[in-house]
């Protein structure tokens, strides 16, 4: 790419400005000064410098969407060699989980290499939703469909309201389907087990506004462009939540630090 186009996809000047920036010699590559307007320069590994400030090109985001199957763990490296979730896709550009899914729980795992997103994705103060489809031993009653949607107490502390509905009952098995906004740990069998019912399946259907569809386990796809507008829109502060949360409470008290765009 030549030295005035990159300078000028970096952001910091016009192409035709860029030239200026050279001429006035505050431009280096590779550590030496740069004479020639002519300079063809290669991303990412050549050392471009202005001011003696290295400049880098603004990175374009990879946004996969992964159908986990079972027995893959979601980590980069497993220290008891256990396939991970980095096999199912491109090793390059390298993305990363957007959280977690249990070693025995299958479905839509968002695979991207966008920080701030997936720092926005997980915070509490977005409350991102995620649809569970649930098998657990036995007949869950309604009474107890009700208990899980009001919040059920796992060690100590209360899980925020949930949606919860009932998909099928057979006599010896309950499908059910559960959204929640908050991600602990193995929160749906933990919440499923205090009252009383084992998960035997746990598929997750949804992360936000991103659907697994019928995406095969164990493929992966890239998001559309209006999934990730969705998923900004899903993370973007409305000053609606302000006025949704209940007089007299605070605003999450972890704190959201919006970061610099790259
Ligand atoms: N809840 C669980 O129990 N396990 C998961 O993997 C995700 C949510």
């Amino acid at each position: 790419m030549r030295i005035n186009r990159y300078l000028s996809a970096c952001g910091v000047a016009s192409r035709r400005g860029a030239e200026t920036l050279i001429e006035d010699g505050r431009v280096k590559v590779n550590g030496s000064l740069l004479k020639d307007l002519a300079t063809f320069v290669e991303p990412g590994r050549d050392r471009v410098e202005l001011d003696g400030k290295v400049l880098n090109l603004p990175q374009e985001f990879t946004y996969l969407l992964l159908n986990k199957p079972l027995g893959v763990v979601t980590t980069a490296s497993d220290p008891e060699g256990r396939s991970t979730v980095l096999g199912f896709v491109p090793p390059k550009p390298r993305v990363f989980p957007v959280g977690r899914l249990d070693f025995e729980t299958s479905g839509a795992l968002l695979m991207i290499n966008d920080g701030g997103m997936a720092h926005r994705l997980l915070h509490p103060q977005f409350k991102v939703d995620k649809q569970y489809e649930v098998t657990v031993q036995g007949t869950l009653p309604d009474d107890l469909v009700a208990t899980l949607a009001n919040g059920v107490d796992l060690e100590g502390r209360k899980t925020a309201p949930a949606q919860v509905s009932i998909r099928e009952r057979d006599g010896r098995r309950t499908k059910l389907s559960i959204s929640i906004r908050e991600g602990r740990n193995r929160q749906v069998r933990r919440m499923l087990e205090s009252v009383g019912h084992e998960v035997i399946d746990l598929r997750r259907v949804r992360f936000g506004p991103i659907e697994l569809g019928n995406l095969k386990e164990g493929t992966y796809r890239s998001l559309t462009e209006e999934e990730v507008k969705a998923l900004h829109d899903a993370t973007t502060f409305k000053r609606q939540q302000a006025h949704d949360r209940p007089k007299g409470t605070k605003r999450s008290s972890r704190p959201f630090h919006r970061k610099r765009k790259p």
